[in-house]
């Protein structure tokens, strides 16, 4: 089982962090698990400058950091994303992942299962968990917990005992689901009409504009029930 975990902090040692490296470790108390860490602080991304060439051909355009990491969440069966909320957002770096990462129209994370981790101190940790967890859920994976975690600036937010055993909880259940394969019917059915109502038709409209997002998707057995005279 391999998880990727990428923490949206510039803080490699803030409460994002820690919260993220305490999963790390629950996670590793299984044998059969390979688990990744990345840390944003430690990658070279440039902006989005919105050329579209990634539509067509499958990749960006820029050689920076960015496609490894999509490789390694392609590669995944689960991930979790945490970030520090920045004005009752993601954090920029954060943003810059999702911009770059061919998350929603590649459906990078079709089967996939995810966690959301957002920190705050006073306001809006949930509008950035519900921007990430949007992002998880267009993108096609099954949600399998959310972490919203309210701690005071360079505080140690694992001190709170009900926090850590909520991620022991969060974490055992994404391990669970990953193995076993959970349907999660409503959040299944809501993948589904989101994608063929509202993503699939989008792109077969775009034409060969849109090639390098259909060889994706046929890679990775996206809507695998769709016939070939379809696409
Ligand atoms: C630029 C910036 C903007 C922030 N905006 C908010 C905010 O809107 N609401 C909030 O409650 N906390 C806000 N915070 C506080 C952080 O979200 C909070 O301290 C978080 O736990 C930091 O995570 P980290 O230690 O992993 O970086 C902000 C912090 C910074 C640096």
């Amino acid at each position: 089982m391999r998880i990727v975990i990428i923490n949206g902090s510039h803080r490699k040692n803030g409460a994002t962090a820690l919260i993220l490296n305490e999963m790390y470790r629950q996670l590793k108390k299984y044998s059969d698990v390979d688990v990744q860490m990345i840390h944003v602080a430690d990658l070279e991304l440039k902006y989005c400058v919105g050329c579209g060439s990634c539509y067509k051909t499958g990749a960006c355009i820029y050689k920076d950091d960015i496609e490894n990491l999509s490789l390694s969440i392609a590669e995944a069966d689960g991930v979790i994303l945490g970030s520090p909320t920045y004005a009752s957002n993601v954090s920029g770096q954060m943003k810059v992942i999702i911009d770059r990462g061919h998350f929603v129209m590649e459906q990078l994370l079709y089967g996939k299962y995810a966690i959301c981790v957002t920190t705050y101190e006073n306001y809006g940790g949930r509008d950035s968990a519900k921007i990430l967890n949007r992002l998880l859920s267009y993108s096609g994976a099954k949600i399998s917990g959310t972490i919203v975690s309210r701690n005071k600036f360079n505080s140690n937010p694992l001190e709170d005992i009900r926090l850590k055993e909520n991620i022991e909880k969060v974490v055992c259940r994404f391990y669970r689901d990953v193995i076993r394969k959970r349907k999660y019917l409503l959040q299944s059915s809501k993948h589904f009409i989101i994608f063929r109502v509202g993503i699939q038709p989008f792109v077969m409209k775009k034409g060969s504009q849109y090639d390098g997002i259909i060889t994706h998707w046929k890679k990775r057995n996206v809507a695998g029930g769709i016939s070939d005279e379809v696409w």
